[in-house]
């Protein structure tokens, strides 16, 4: 079972990266399944309903979320009715939306898939990541060994130790939310693939996807300027992974970076 994650689409440059590159890569990658962040799909915060439906009618088989989730006041009512949109699983209960599912890949086979948020560097007071990712991982486990996670989280140190605790009971620990791109994928003892960050599907030449003047505003002033995305010359990042879809062990991972 091959799967792609791919990092936080940025806005309009990213959404229009995925649509040109993914119908190629699905191919040349042999994909079976594709798992995209869209916490910035929207103008660079949220998602809005004709978002969505253009990315998972590009290519993209399921969305995850982040802190930015509720960034558009559409986002709510979207993230609790699309069966196909997750948010972090460890919001507090009452929240809208669904934290993990479980989706037919284009091979036919199950996968389960869960979003998890860091608590480390956040102003969110989420519950336990680490409690909730076992307790979701064991549950889904009943329906399907092919797991993968997206853990929205800021701290390296977070996401390292996550990929640890989940090790040997998840096919993946994908990072995302850095927006970018960490050189430190591999394949724990337990068979669980890991990498610190995904990194950014948006333009390169901003700051993390903001307009960069935008951006250095904001540090200069300390005011709180409105941000916009940036434009110009995008890139698609992500991590592809090989599962055995008999015990969930991945086999092969490797990091793609490519420029639209
Ligand atoms: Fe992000
Ligand atoms: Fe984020």
């Amino acid at each position: 079972l091959r799967i792609l994650l791919i990092g936080d689409i940025v806005g309009r440059p990213g959404r229009k990266v995925v649509r040109q590159l993914l119908p190629r890569l699905r191919k040349h990658h042999r994909l079976d399944l594709v798992v995209a962040n869209a916490e910035n799909a929207a103008g660079g915060f949220g998602i809005t309903p004709p978002v969505g439906e253009e990315l998972l009618t590009s290519g993209i088989d399921l969305l995850t979320m982040g802190n930015h989730a509720w960034g558009k006041k559409e986002s709510y009512d979207y993230v609790d009715a699309e069966p196909r949109i997750l948010r972090p699983a460890n919001y507090p209960a009452g929240v809208p939306g669904r934290g993990s599912t479980v989706i037919r890949t284009a091979s036919g086979g199950l996968a389960g898939v869960i979003n998890l948020g860091g608590r480390v560097f956040f102003s969110t007071d989420l519950e336990c990541p680490f409690r909730t990712g076992r307790r979701e991982a064991e549950r889904l486990r009943e329906r399907t060994p092919v797991i993968l996670v997206d853990f929205h989280a800021e701290a390296t140190s977070e996401k390292v130790a996550l990929s640890y605790h989940l090790d040997g009971q998840v096919s993946v620990v994908a990072g995302t939310h850095t927006h970018v791109q960490t050189a430190d994928e591999r394949i724990l003892p337990g068979g669980t693939a890991c990498i610190s960050d995904l990194g950014m599907t948006g333009p390169v030449d901003g700051v993390i996807g903001i307009r960069k003047q935008l951006a250095l505003e904001r540090f200069l002033t300390q005011l709180p300027i409105r941000f916009e995305v940036e434009q110009g010359p995008c890139a698609l990042c992500g991590l592809v992974v090989e599962v055995d879809d008999r015990d969930g062990r991945a086999r092969e991972v490797y990091r793609i970076q490519e420029r639209g």
